[in-house]
């Protein structure tokens, strides 16, 4: 009898915490015009990743998000908090993967997109500068995005969410769990982190922004907020050179 009662308890508090779950990896809900450079890179009009818009017709995303994908059936969503509807629906009309992205070490995890018709820039529907130099390690930044709200769970959130980190070095961040299990964190990419904030499946492609600068685009990690392993980011700084002679390619064509 006893046993049954704890049982119904625990099965009441795992639903509640269930239905608390509006805060992601600790994120909350926000208006587009807080990160109106945030879009969702669609699949048969089903979001993926996460991108960030770098002019009326570039979007800059991860290349791990993009590999084996066919731009005829990729499309974006800009201007929106949901990525099911609202702002404005882009075809996508070709994309381009970073050459050195390794599926396996997850380096120059990078690619680039060109819209088959230039967004109409606006409040909800903005580009996001690009950074001059590293962040430095300690400074905020804030990462946005329709992925997971915990690792674990199936549910997808429908508005917008976005959470505070902290920018952490790639030496240092080689000194968390992921170096003292054998993964390596390269000089390409930079990490963040704060309590258990963090970005998750879902979230890939997305912005990290810190002073209006997009110093990262979210990459991987393991898990999801999970202790000693903070979130790791393509430092996008690394890749100034990358962006601009691409962007260039990408315009000629
Ligand atoms: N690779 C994931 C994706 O495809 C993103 C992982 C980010 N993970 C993290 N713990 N920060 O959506």
């Amino acid at each position: 009898m006893r046993i049954s009662y704890l049982f119904l308890l625990l099965l009441l508090f795992s639903t509640m915490t269930v239905l608390d779950a509006n805060r992601i990896v600790n994120g909350v809900p926000i208006d587009i015009r807080e990160a109106p450079w945030q879009v969702s890179i669609q699949k048969y009009g089903f979001h993926f990743c996460g991108g960030s818009i770098l002019s009326s017709q570039i979007i800059v995303t991860a290349a791990h998000c993009l590999i084996n994908m066919d731009a005829k059936t990729l499309s974006i969503r800009a201007g929106s908090r949901f990525w099911k509807n609202g702002g404005q629906v882009m075809k996508v009309a070709k994309i381009k993967a970073h050459d050195g992205f390794s599926p396996k070490k997850y380096l120059n995890d990078i690619a680039l997109m060109r819209l088959a018709r230039p967004l109409k820039l606006g409040p909800l529907a903005q580009k996001i500068e690009l950074p001059t130099s590293v962040p430095s390690d300690g400074s905020g930044a804030s990462v946005s995005g329709w992925g997971l709200l915990k690792a674990e769970s199936r549910e997808r959130p429908t508005i917008l969410q976005a959470v505070k980190l902290r920018i952490m070095d790639y030496r240092k961040c080689q000194k968390t769990k992921y170096g003292q299990n054998g993964y390596l964190i390269s000089r390409q990419m930079i990490c963040a982190s704060l309590n258990s904030n963090d970005a998750c499946q879902g979230d890939s492609g997305g912005p990290l922004v810190s002073r209006k600068r997009l110093v990262g685009i979210v990459s991987w990690g393991k898990g999801c907020a999970s202790l000693g392993f903070p979130g790791v980011y393509t430092n996008v700084a690394y890749y100034l050179k990358w962006i601009s002679t691409e962007i260039k390619k990408l315009t000629n064509c």
